[in-house]
């Protein structure tokens, strides 16, 4: 069998990235209530070791990939780029054949997409991608547990990205094509979604709508999504926070939506640049729900890898 990489999204069959959210649904309830550190029943990844290598900052995909195996009952080891011979110039392929005789699966948050590609190419072990320049996929499939968790049939929904269009919603962008709903874009020209990514979508039947305004795009949604306006590894911040100040999400931009609409952030926030506060802090937020349900999402993502 082919090694299973999972890098983005639109590579998966729609077929199984349902059955990864049926998977992570399920494990969370039936661990419900129980202390986070003890094993789960069957111990699916027993006697399994993750490799964890962050060339950037993380707090959410760190500790949940740390937690999930662990509750599925292997270990970790966490890794900084910097502190590797990858970081005095050890290729990408000779370090992934190393740590493949090691562990059995390896995690990657990286600057440069291609890397991670590279990396999956010389591996002998999956290789999972924990957010890139290009894309964050493990993010969106937590998300999209978080709204059918919260009644919403993906199916039939109407979501609105408004802000950047960055790394997390060209994941939104291939995740349309695989699960059906409708992607309203609100971006700035020049803070548009990479045209491949719309290009793909759409080539595989994603309902993917592009506007240059916030309102646009947020009219009749049944949730709304932002996130930060300077991801790491932007050089440009004071630009983007001017261009970007009128993609803030506000109450009065909420009111353009479905009234009830959820409001959706994958985190860190920034309360009064991308979300005032009344949003981000008010009844329809989902977004401490998304951040738990990435140790759900990303514990389906690993069985999946593993084929166990
Ligand atoms: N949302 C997210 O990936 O958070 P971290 O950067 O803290 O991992
Ligand atoms: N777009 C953000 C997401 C952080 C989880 C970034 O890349 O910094």
């Amino acid at each position: 069998m082919a090694i299973r990489h999972f890098l983005d999204l639109w590579q998966l069959e729609a077929g199984e990235l349902r059955a990864i959210l049926d998977e992570a649904h399920a494990m969370k309830t039936a661990r419900r209530g129980w202390p986070k550190g003890r094993v789960d029943e069957e111990a699916p990844l027993d006697g399994h070791i993750l490799a964890m290598i962050f060339e950037k900052s993380s707090t959410r995909t760190r500790t949940s990939f740390d937690v999930g195996i662990r509750q599925l009952g292997g270990t970790s080891i966490v890794l900084n780029a910097n502190d590797m011979q990858l970081g005095r110039g050890e290729s990408i392929g000779d370090t992934a054949r190393v740590l493949s005789r090691y562990v059995d699966m390896v995690m990657i948050r990286a600057n440069n997409h291609a890397d991670v590609e590279d990396f999956a190419e010389s591996a002998g072990v999956p290789v999972i991608n924990g957010l890139t320049d290009r894309s964050h996929p493990c993010q969106i499939m937590a998300d999209l547990m978080t709204l059918e968790e919260h009644g919403v049939d993906l199916k039939d929904a109407r979501l609105a990205w408004v802000g950047d269009g960055n790394n997390v919603c060209s994941s939104f962008i291939h995740a349309a094509a695989k699960f059906g709903f409708t992607l309203a874009v609100g971006t700035p020209n020049r803070y548009a979604p990479e045209e491949d990514d719309v290009e793909l979508a759409r080539e595989l039947q994603g309902r993917i709508e592009l506007y240059d305004t916030a309102e646009d795009a947020v009219a009749g949604a049944d949730v709304v999504i932002a996130d930060t306006f300077v991801s790491m590894g932007d050089t440009d911040a004071d630009e983007r926070l001017d261009e970007l100040e009128p993609y803030a999400v506000t109450e009065e931009l909420m009111d353009l939506a479905r009234p009830g609409a959820k409001f959706l952030h994958c985190l860190p926030a920034h309360r009064g640049e991308e979300v005032d506060t009344e949003v981000i802090d008010g009844p329809n937020s989902l977004v401490f729900d998304e951040a738990e349900n990435r140790l759900h999402a990303q514990k389906a993502i690993m069985r999946w890898c593993l084929d166990k």
